[in-house]
């Protein structure tokens, strides 16, 4: 299939370009390199022995856009282009409205006016919310409580009302759990800019000595040894849970949702210690007080996935501190 892929060279799209570049699909990846670097998609091309179209262009630029459309002619988009830093998000909603939303909706007249109908859209599990019940299955109320997940939830809303304007388009909703690791070929990882915001980078870091110690946002939560819990989904696995979307197209009409997790929750204690065994390294910490936002634990409820698209997670959090490690230990300073 041809893909338009926005967000190409960025952590998860990277790693998912391996997965449609193996399937042999053909690609043209949209990026502005706001989050990212365009090494990432020169390793791509030398790990999957394949080439593929690159623009560096903002998603915004309808114009330019349409011209990419137009020349591609893509029969699907998979849509990671987006700013995702939830702390970002509260001191400056504007932007994250104004990137995410903007670009959505840029993005998606390219598409209408080059007749593509089919959208694989990055959402993510903050659509949740507070959880009424645990695991979250695609049918929990959503209740996004910072303007990032509201980005995502709004993005939803506006897919959801653009397939109803044509019986053809199609639009499949990916809600993600905690995605971390890296290829395990150690060429291509996260690479945040600054201090990392998430877990798995910023031990990473320790592990290496980029930073001194990690910061454990509470251990009072009320949660089996008090730390925080979350679905750790290795990008690899959640790489495949795309190309499994995009051959679902076929066999669905309208929108489909599926969320994309390991269905395990797992603490924060329980990460360090998988670190320290897989870097063979100590990860020095101090208990910190509580981060502003943070739920104390959820999880997915994946069955949708594995039953409709045939698609589970495989990795473990053992394998997820293993190539997390090797891309970090490799990449110190990342693609730097
Ligand atoms: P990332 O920042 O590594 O990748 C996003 C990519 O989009 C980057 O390459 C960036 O340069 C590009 N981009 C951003 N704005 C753009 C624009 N206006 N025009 C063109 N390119 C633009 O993030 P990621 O972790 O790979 O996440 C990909 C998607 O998945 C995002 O939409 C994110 O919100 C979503 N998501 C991420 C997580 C996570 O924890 N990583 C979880 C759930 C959902
Ligand atoms: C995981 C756990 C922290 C850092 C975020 C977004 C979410 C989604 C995925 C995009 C929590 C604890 C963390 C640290 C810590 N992104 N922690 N010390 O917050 O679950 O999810 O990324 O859609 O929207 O909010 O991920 O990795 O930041 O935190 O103790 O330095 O690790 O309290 O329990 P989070 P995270």
């Amino acid at each position: 299939m041809r893909i338009l892929v926005t967000g190409g060279a960025g952590y998860i799209g990277s790693h998912t370009l391996i997965s449609l570049l193996s399937k042999e699909h053909e690609i043209c990846v949209v990026d502005n390199y706001v989050n990212s670097s365009p090494i990432a998609l020169d390793r791509v091309r030398r790990l999957t022995n394949h080439d593929f179209e690159q623009h560096d262009l903002d998603i915004g630029n309808g114009p330019e856009l349409s011209n990419v459309f137009t020349k591609f002619q893509p029969e699907a988009v998979i849509h990671f282009a987006g700013l995702k830093a939830v702390g970002e998000s509260e001191r400056d909603p504007l932007l994250y409205y104004h990137e995410n939303i903007s670009g959505a909706i840029s993005l998606l007249k390219a598409m209408d006016a080059c007749n593509c109908r089919q959208i694989v859209f990055s959402s993510s599990a903050t659509v949740y919310g507070e959880p009424c019940y645990l695991p979250y299955d695609e049918k929990h109320p959503l209740a996004p409580i910072n303007p990032y997940g509201r980005t995502k939830y709004f993005i939803e809303e506006i897919i959801k009302d653009w397939t109803k304007t044509d019986n053809n388009k199609k639009a499949i909703l990916l809600r993600y759990f905690n995605p971390v690791g890296a290829d395990n070929s150690g060429e291509i990882g996260e690479d945040p800019d600054g201090i990392p915001n998430n877990l798995l980078p910023f031990i990473a870091q320790v592990a290496v000595g980029r930073l001194e110690h990690l910061n454990i946002f509470g251990d009072d939560y009320d949660t089996r040894d008090g730390t925080g819990i979350r679905d750790y989904i290795h990008v690899s696995d959640l790489a495949d849970g795309h190309a499994a979307a995009v051959n679902y197209f076929t066999k669905m009409s309208g929108v489909e949702i599926f969320n994309l997790g390991t269905g395990n929750g797992i603490s924060v204690f329980e990460v360090v210690e998988a670190f320290k065994q897989a870097s063979g390294k100590d990860i020095p910490f101090h208990i910190a007080p509580r981060r502003n936002g943070d739920l104390p634990a959820y999880w997915a409820e994946s069955k949708k996935a594995n039953n409709l698209l045939g698609w589970s997670a495989n990795y473990t959090i053992d394998d997820i501190c293993r190539d997390s490690w090797h891309w970090q230990s490799k990449n110190q300073e990342g693609y730097k």
